[in-house]
């Protein structure tokens, strides 16, 4: 038999405000997380991805299902999961004024740990952070930050731990850093991780089992490999200068859909070197503008399940997140 599921969810529905016109952020989701998995949950903006954690942490109440965390239901005990869990959020939780070692006394303090000093020093030395433990947080570089971040959510030894959007706003090699970190207490705290992410890359990297949250819903679950063997199918993205007809496209042979998006069509084809051929020759070639292929990815297994892309319109909202996390650091 498996080991018991860390995270178990079954029907769980949340709706913020009132029933007549409030914005139903999950809807009837159920998930069970294996023990010591690094399980993500993929999703574009608004997907309910935080709403989840904030449910499972307990931060939010369940509007209906059912919910637990390290065997325990979060709703009736919520105090034995708080005591099982570790969060970090995707805003930065340090305190500035203070040293690394203050900000682990304080979380001890909030959590009301006795004997925290050693799981403290030891957390420190593995993050390579004890010699600067003295240090105000203010002076160290976005990577030390975010491993003092991780080891507050250490500190009490959890079991499960939650990571809200962990390498948001991050540079690409303090975001590879972290997704070292990430999988390296994976192994050396044996914790399960459950992190949230809308970028496929980081899906695709360390998890071993990803959910594909959409609208509040769950609309696929596996591992990123079997997920990517559902669609056996390229995706090609085409500009035309002139308009084409849907029938034009879905007449040539391997099409197996096509729909707008935006200025462009994307068409799903049995295989792309077999219709790259039969489009040029089914539309005048001075009308295609551009044209690229894609093979069978997370991206594209978003894309076949909503017709959208994940990743792409909302840049403008990251950017305004980033801008405000820099604000925060920059604060002294
Ligand atoms: N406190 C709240 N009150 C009302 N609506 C909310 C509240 N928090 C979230 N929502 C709504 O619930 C839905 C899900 O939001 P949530 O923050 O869970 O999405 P997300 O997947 O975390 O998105 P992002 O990638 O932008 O962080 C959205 O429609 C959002 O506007
Ligand atoms: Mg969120």
């Amino acid at each position: 038999m498996s080991a018991p599921a860390a995270i178990e969810v079954r029907d769980l529905s949340k709706r913020y405000g009132s029933p007549a016109n409030g914005v139903l952020a999950l809807d009837r989701v159920t998930l069970s997380i294996g023990s010591g998995q690094v399980f993500g949950l993929l999703g574009p903006n608004g997907a309910g991805k935080t709403t989840l954690i904030k449910v499972l942490t307990g931060i939010s109440d369940i509007t209906s299902g059912d919910a637990r965390v390290a065997g325990f239901d979060v709703r009736s005990e919520s105090l034995k999961v708080r005591a099982r869990i570790g969060w970090v959020a995707a805003e930065v939780i340090l305190d500035d004024d203070f040293s690394a070692w203050e900000n682990l006394w304080l979380q001890a303090k909030l959590q009301d740990l006795k004997d925290w000093e050693d799981r403290a020093r030891h957390l420190l030395q593995y993050f390579s952070l004890l010699d600067r433990k003295d240090e105000k947080v203010n002076r160290y570089s976005t990577g030390m930050r975010k491993k003092l971040e991780i080891s507050l959510a250490l500190l009490h030894q959890p079991s499960v731990i939650f990571m809200d959007e962990p390498t948001i706003g991050l540079d690409v090699a303090t975001r590879r850093m972290l997704w070292d970190i990430i999988t390296g207490i994976h192994k050396e705290f044996g914790v399960t991780i459950l992190l949230t992410t809308h970028y496929i890359e980081e899906a695709d990297a360390l998890c071993g089992q990803i959910a594909i949250i959409d609208k509040g819903r769950i609309i696929a679950q596996g591992s990123p490999s079997e997920l990517k063997s559902r669609i056996r199918a390229d995706i090609v993205q085409l500009e035309t200068s002139d308009g084409i007809a849907l029938a034009t496209l879905r007449a040539i042979p391997g099409v197996q859909d096509a729909w707008p998006q935006g200025n462009d069509w994307m068409i799903r084809v049995a295989s792309s070197e077999e219709f790259l051929p039969r489009l040029f020759r089914a539309i005048p070639t001075d009308h295609i503008r551009r044209i690229s292929v894609e093979k069978p990815s997370l991206e594209t297994v978003f894309l076949d399940l909503t017709g959208r892309r994940l990743g792409q319109d909302d840049e403008p909202m990251r950017d305004i997140r980033k801008f405000y996390a820099q604000m925060r650091r920059a604060r002294s």
